[in-house]
């Protein structure tokens, strides 16, 4: 069996590493419009950071997974094509800032329906708009040459971070096909590779729709909780409860469950708000306005939690930041990803900037470049203006040197160690921390002397 998957990117290439490694008999080509990004997945430092994905690559790489530019001719031997490529929120004419940006997939899709020469099953694995596998379709035969073209949808459920593990292991695998003679057996084929490594009773199918929406559902209902205790910390704060404890409490319940109740500076990451949105958007064509009014509310707690911790920065820090050296620990918008994609540190440095202070940040795994980029795009400033006010550091202590607030964005596991008494004897007076991740020593920096500020639990008692 020959697989081609379209789109090298954060979901395609960990998602076909794992098939690759999982079914050393069937071939796996990777293939991307990108070249820079076809490079990187050939050497020795891949595009996307994964823990474990290294591994992964490495066994397959040159054995049955291939990286290549080379579109039409992996499309034409394909048995299975999946398409990967990335469906952002429309920023232009109808649906702007909400519909999801189709205009990558059905250029696949042409794509596919000009070179194929023979019949193949087409598989949707970017997040789309419910009923996007019927447009899928429709293009496919509009333009098919006389093959025929199965349309399956086969959302992806891997959370950036522990990629390989969500592959490896996932919850469910979800194939949506149609209930017709060619559809059952395009679906079973799936079905049949997942299960070489996925436990039967794991691998759900369903029809086509059901499928596209699960996805979609999914995300709100993961954000929504997010949201949930990201309005539960404001409370908190107002009130004297601990964010922590009330979480703890109200998890223990089996009906509610643990995860996803951290409260934090906000959700990120490249399919929350957008799939949200989408679910807004659908809601909205239906003529729902009240479900559409609903799932709107979790993105706009989402954006108000940002704003929310900018502006408590600001408070605490005498009412201006205009001129303070700010150290921002963490760019990305989670641990363990190089990610920054709605990354919630894009808001709030941009929300630092417009109060003129300077920022100093460090993260582990995002490039300089990326960070510059992310930020331009953010304020309009030009990069010469962006680079006056900001400086990207490795070294967390020269971030520090000087600094009057530690504001702590993303959970990386070595922010939790640091030498805080070596950062406080060099930081300005009083120290500030902002901790929008929940995972310093608050106690221990408190001793040591810092004013730490944590969502969710109670201001400081300062000395008069
Ligand atoms: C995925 C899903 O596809 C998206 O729908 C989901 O909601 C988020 O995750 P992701 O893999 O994270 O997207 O996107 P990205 O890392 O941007 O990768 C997409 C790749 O497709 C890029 O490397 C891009 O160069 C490539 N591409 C895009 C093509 O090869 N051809 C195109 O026409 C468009
Ligand atoms: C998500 C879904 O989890 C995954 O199933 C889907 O395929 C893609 O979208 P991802 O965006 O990679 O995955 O990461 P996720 O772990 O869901 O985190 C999303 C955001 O929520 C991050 O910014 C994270 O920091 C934040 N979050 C998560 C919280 O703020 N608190 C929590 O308790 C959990």
């Amino acid at each position: 069996m020959k697989i081609c998957c379209i789109g090298a990117g954060y979901v395609g290439g960990p998602t076909m590493a794992v098939i690759a490694d999982r079914c050393p008999d069937v071939t796996v080509n990777v293939v991307d419009m990108n070249q820079s990004r076809v490079d990187a997945w050939n050497s020795d430092s891949l595009p996307v950071y994964e823990p474990g994905l290294d591994a992964v690559v490495k066994r397959a790489r040159g054995r049955n997974l291939f990286f290549t530019c080379e579109i039409d001719q992996q499309i034409e031997q394909a048995d299975i094509i999946f398409v990967s490529v990335n469906t952002p929120t429309k920023t232009y004419g109808i649906g702007a800032g909400f519909a999801a940006d189709l205009s990558f997939v059905e250029l696949c899709a042409r794509r596919i329906a000009q070179v194929a020469r023979g019949n193949k099953t087409v598989v949707e694995k970017s997040t789309l708009p419910v009923r996007t596998a019927e447009s899928l379709r429709r293009v496919l035969h509009a333009n098919s040459n006389g093959y025929r073209f199965e349309v399956l949808s086969n959302p992806e459920f891997l959370a950036e971070g522990t990629a390989v593990a969500d592959l490896e292991q996932p919850d469910r695998v979800l194939i949506g096909g149609d209930d017709t003679p060619t559809g059952r057996a395009a679906l079973q084929s799936l079905v049949d590779l997942y299960a070489r490594w996925v436990p039967r009773e794991r691998i759900l199918t369903t029809n086509v729709w059901s499928s596209e929406l699960s996805k979609l559902f999914s995300n709100a209902m993961l954000a929504q909780r997010v949201s949930s205790v990201n309005a539960l910390s404001a409370l908190c704060e107002a009130t004297g409860a601990d964010v922590d404890e009330v979480a703890n409490a109200a998890g223990s319940d089996s009906r509610i469950g643990r995860k996803f109740l951290k409260a934090s500076v906000g959700f990120g990451g490249s399919c929350f708000q957008k799939d949200i949105l989408n679910l807004v958007y659908l809601c909205d064509h239906y003529g729902l306005r009240e479900p559409a009014e609903y799932w709107r509310q979790v993105v706009a707690m989402n954006d108000w939690q940002k704003s929310r911790f900018v502006k408590r920065m600001v408070d605490t820090m005498f009412n201006t930041v205009s001129g303070k050296r700010i150290a921002i620990l963490g760019f990305a918008f989670k641990k363990d990803t190089n990610d920054t994609r709605a990354s919630a540190a894009i808001d709030v440095c941009s929300g630092l900037l417009a109060e003129n202070a300077e920022l100093f940040i460090v993260d582990p795994k995002v490039p300089a470049e990326t960070i510059f980029a992310d930020l331009e795009r953010a304020t309009g400033k030009s990069r010469d203006v962006l680079a006056s006010r900001v400086r990207c550091e490795p070294d967390v202590y020269q971030a520090t040197r000087d600094a009057h607030a530690i504001a702590v964005m993303t959970e990386w596991t070595q922010f939790k160690t640091l030498e805080f008494q070596r950062i406080y004897d060099q930081m300005q007076k009083p120290a500030f921390v902002f901790d929008g991740r929940g995972i310093i020593p608050h106690a221990a920096l408190t001793a040591i002397g810092f004013e730490v500020y944590a969502l969710g639990k109670p201001a400081p008692a300062l000395a008069q």
